[in-house]
């Protein structure tokens, strides 16, 4: 290989075909996977009670009328503002869900041509200049920290509206969605290929999380106009580093690949942690 060339290399990685599949993650990353699973399944115990490994609650997101929930955390060991939304728990989650209707992303116009999953962008309007003004506070006290934006479900595409919307707000932000399901348009999934820099694991700032054959990521379908951003990381049963894989924007490998729809086993687990419902505050 010519110099110039293994600089190129080094500097960006390898770039990754859309249909490929790379098998294997660093331990490191797994670590981190488990950790932000474990999080945002936590988010189902009511107001966030069982906060893991002595991680902060800062502050509540929620909005009544719309039922949309999530926390602002803070970890001072990882030095990590993060915040975590909550997926679907009620009818009224459920009506969001469905409402496939494609929304015209004006909370956020530098997204040119981006249109977004209908039902969540009622739900992000209600709450994105909240979540702004509490992020910028942790971020004003706590400048170092790196900001972490999260969750399953339904809280997947919120984390990634809320990646999009604050791209150009916040540094250091790194984003990580459970069983995210469909969120925009092509456009809007090219928008968050670039900026977070997706087109390789070496520089990508989004982890797109899937589980084995979980129907969520199905829906809605493409044939209604929406499209997948990357990357993908695919993982299947028992978790480990050799069993999760990476795989390319919205490919028919991987989760892809099976003929699922909707809230199915799969999607309840990330990583060996599962949704907790109900469980008690002590
Ligand atoms: C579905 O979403 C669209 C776009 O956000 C909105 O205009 C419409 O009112 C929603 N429909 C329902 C039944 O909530
Ligand atoms: C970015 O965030 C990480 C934690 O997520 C932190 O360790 C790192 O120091 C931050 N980098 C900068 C330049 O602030
Ligand atoms: C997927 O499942 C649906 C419903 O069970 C069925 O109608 C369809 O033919 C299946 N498609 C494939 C490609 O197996």
């Amino acid at each position: 290989m010519k110099p110039f060339l293994a600089v190129l290399v080094l500097a960006f990685g390898v770039v990754l075909p859309a249909n490929a599949q790379n098998q294997g993650v660093t331990t490191t990353l797994l670590d981190q996977l488990i950790r932000v699973a474990t999080i945002c399944m936590s988010t189902y115990a009511g107001g966030f009670c069982l906060a893991p490994n002595g991680i902060r609650k800062v502050a509540d997101i929620t909005n009544t009328a719309t039922d949309v929930h999530g926390w602002i955390l803070r970890d001072d060991n990882e030095k990590e503002i993060i915040v975590v939304f909550r997926g679907t728990l009620s009818l009224e989650n459920y009506n969001s869900d469905t409402n496939y209707t494609l929304a015209n992303f004006d909370t956020y116009p530098d997204c040119t041509g981006c249109q977004v999953h209908g039902g969540y962008y009622l739900l992000w309007s209600s709450i994105y200049e909240n979540v702004q003004s509490l992020i910028q506070d942790q971020v004003s006290s706590y400048p170092d920290y790196g900001l972490v934006i999260a969750g399953h479900s339904l809280g997947g595409s919120l984390a990634a509206l809320a990646a999009a919307q604050f791209s150009s707000t916040f540094d250091n932000i790194t984003v990580y969605t459970m069983g995210e399901p469909r969120t925009g348009n092509p456009a809007f999934a090219a928008f968050i290929n670039n900026v977070y820099k997706t087109s390789s694991p070496s520089t990508t700032r989004f982890y797109r999380c899937t589980h084995t054959d979980d129907g969520v990521p199905h829906v809605p379908p493409q044939s209604d106009g929406y499209l997948h951003h990357g990357l993908e990381y695919y993982t299947v049963d028992p978790t480990d580093t050799g069993t999760t894989y990476i795989c390319g924007d919205d490919t028919t490998e991987c989760n892809g690949k099976y003929n699922t729809s909707g809230i199915n086993v799969a999607h309840l687990t990330y990583f060996g942690r599962t949704v907790i419902i109900g469980a008690k505050c002590v």
